[in-house]
């Protein structure tokens, strides 16, 4: 299964702005890219943060064709949110959770952040791709794109300027060491 993490930043790689949750700030451009590019996907990862923060967002467009799985230690909590095939509350393993992913047939899974989750999936080397929007923006502070120290390195796949923007495109594939 391939696993691709997508995610907006600003150019001084934040999240989101200051202490505002959401991603607001990010472009047209991006919102367009991001619709048509969860098309090519057939479930998608997120953080029970993320999914509070764009809860209402996240639950207009419930699908069957696209499973969301909302990782979270305590799923009990959400039971009222779940959605049977569509929403899924799940305190698996990132590694548990990839293997359940392919047994029940999935192919492309996207990881949709937050920075907790980036980061944990990173860490446990289940990220093929990072597909990363850079918006011509600076912070200073805000979340981060990772939540712990890492040092990964990755091969440039593709950069581009998405239409009509000043907003780059950039994807990036991990470059898995083997294992002492
Ligand atoms: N610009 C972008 O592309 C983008 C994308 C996504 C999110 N964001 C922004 O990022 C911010 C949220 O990021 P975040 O890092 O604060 O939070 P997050 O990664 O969305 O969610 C963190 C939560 O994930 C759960 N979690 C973490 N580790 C886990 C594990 N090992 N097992 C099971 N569950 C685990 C925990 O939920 P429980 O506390 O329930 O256990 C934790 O509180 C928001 O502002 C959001 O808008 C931006």
């Amino acid at each position: 299964m391939e696993i691709s993490v997508i995610a907006a930043q600003s150019l001084d790689g934040f999240i989101a702005k200051h202490d505002l949750p959401g991603t607001d700030f990010t472009s047209e451009a991006d919102k367009l890219h991001f619709s048509r590019i969860l098309q090519t996907f057939d479930a998608l990862i997120f953080g029970r943060l993320t999914y509070e923060v764009s809860r209402t967002a996240i639950r207009a467009r419930l699908s069957t064709s696209l499973p969301r799985f909302v990782m979270t230690r305590n799923p009990g909590a959400w039971a009222g949110d779940t959605v049977s095939g569509q929403l899924e509350f799940v305190s698996d393993t990132p590694a548990a959770l990839v293997t359940r992913l392919r047994d029940r047939g999935f192919r492309r899974c996207a990881v949709l952040g937050g920075s907790q989750i980036h980061s944990l999936f990173l860490e446990n080397n289940l990220i093929d791709t990072l597909i990363i929007t850079i918006e011509p923006r600076l912070f200073g502070r805000g979340v981060p794109f990772l939540h712990q120290r890492m040092d990964a390195k990755l091969r440039l796949e593709g950069a581009e300027r998405l239409p009509a923007s000043d907003t780059l495109l950039l994807t990036y594939r991990l470059i898995k060491l083997p294992r002492a």
